[in-house]
């Protein structure tokens, strides 16, 4: 049984801590913490945890074998550093960090650690419709990806939501899947601006095009519309040299009524990826036997990081822009 502890018990944190709890097999959360007892201590009754108010506390407690970080992204790059001191095994929230510089600290604690301890929570690999494109584009059948054609669709955002969210938001989700499909490492990006829609505010340009291209010279566009109205809509079709591969959408039946065909599109991630939120952490804890990583790492979480910042740039500039990592991918990592 892994021991778990958990680091911070907001909205997500409480998520994980059900998940663990209730549906995953092998493990159980026996220390929470949050900055806020009376958080910590509500958390604490889903599970029957020991309670903290600091995170290192947490780290620190002998019985914790292994450490979910799920406070906001400002306060991974402490907890990562001090779980890798400890030797702890962790799962951590996106964003690694929130910016690249601590994002390379953490690679490069993890590295001079010399062992692989840190998953990222960029659970759309684990999304059986992307699992599907990534077993077909693996197959050959299809020969080499040259385009993927994306969409990330919400429904609506709260009135704080600004332009840089779109990136750091929302298309970090994309920016972290997209790489992993094709299996490849960004070279440039740019953001196109359409006219915006009736339902954004002077802070939020919204839809954008955001263009991405590959060391291998692949070209993706991700559509973010964060305000389209009618569901959470993730789309992907990557365009291969002997064909293309559409990702499935969720089964839900076609009805018929009044004279038209419908079927539904979801309205939120935690319901379109529920799924995925429960194989991703399972998969993380059946790993632990064997000290394993097998989802994204940390010199991921700093490849999204690097990528992220190019994207807002681009926001600004308008202009093609580069995506350099300050290092090359350590041998560690590859
Ligand atoms: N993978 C996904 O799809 C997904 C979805 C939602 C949120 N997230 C990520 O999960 C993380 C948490 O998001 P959330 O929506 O639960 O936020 P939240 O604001 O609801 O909760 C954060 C909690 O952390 C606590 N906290 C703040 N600083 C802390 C510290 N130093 N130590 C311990 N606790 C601290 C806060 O008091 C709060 O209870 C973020 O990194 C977010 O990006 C991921």
């Amino acid at each position: 049984m892994l021991k778990i502890g958990v680091i911070g018990c907001g909205g997500m944190g409480k998520d994980h801590i059900r998940r663990v709890t209730n549906k995953i097999q092998g493990a159980e959360v026996v220390a929470v913490s949050d900055v806020f007892e009376e958080s910590a201590k509500a958390a604490a009754e889903i599970c029957g945890a020991k309670v903290y108010t600091d995170a290192n506390a947490l780290i620190d407690d002998p019985e914790v074998e292994a450490v979910m970080i799920v406070s906001p992204g400002f306060a991974h790059v402490d907890s990562l550093l001090k779980a890798v001191e400890a030797g702890k095994r962790v799962f951590c929230e996106k964003p690694l960090c929130t910016t690249a510089a601590d994002c390379l600290k953490v690679v490069k604690a993890e590295e001079e650690a010399g062992k692989h301890l840190i998953q990222v929570g960029f659970m759309r690999r684990y999304d059986k419709g992307y699992q599907q494109v990534k077993e077909a584009l693996d197959s050959g059948n299809f020969g080499e990806a040259l385009m993927l054609h994306c969409t990330h669709r919400n429904p609506e955002v709260g009135t704080n939501y600004n332009t840089p969210m779109a990136v750091h938001d929302t298309a970090i989700h994309e920016i972290d899947v997209l790489h992993w499909l094709v299996d490849d490492e960004y070279e440039s990006a740019q953001v196109i601006m359409p006219r915006v829609t009736k339902y954004s505010h002077s802070e939020l340009k919204d839809p954008q095009i955001m263009l991405l291209r590959t060391k291998k010279g692949v070209c993706i566009d991700v559509e973010v519309f964060v305000n389209c109205k009618f569901g959470y809509d993730i789309n992907c079709e990557v365009v291969c040299e002997d064909g293309a591969i559409k990702m499935p959408q969720p089964m839900y039946p076609d009805v018929r009524k009044s004279a038209a065909v419908s079927t539904t599109i979801d309205t939120d991630c935690f319901v379109r990826f529920k799924d995925a939120y429960d194989t991703e952490i399972q998969a993380w804890v059946d790993d632990a036997a064997s000290g394993v990583i097998n989802g994204p790492t940390a010199w991921d979480g700093y490849l999204a990081s690097v990528t992220a910042d190019a994207l807002v740039k681009a926001q600004e500039t308008g202009a093609i822009e580069k995506i350099e990592t300050a290092i090359e991918k350590p041998a560690f990592y590859c």
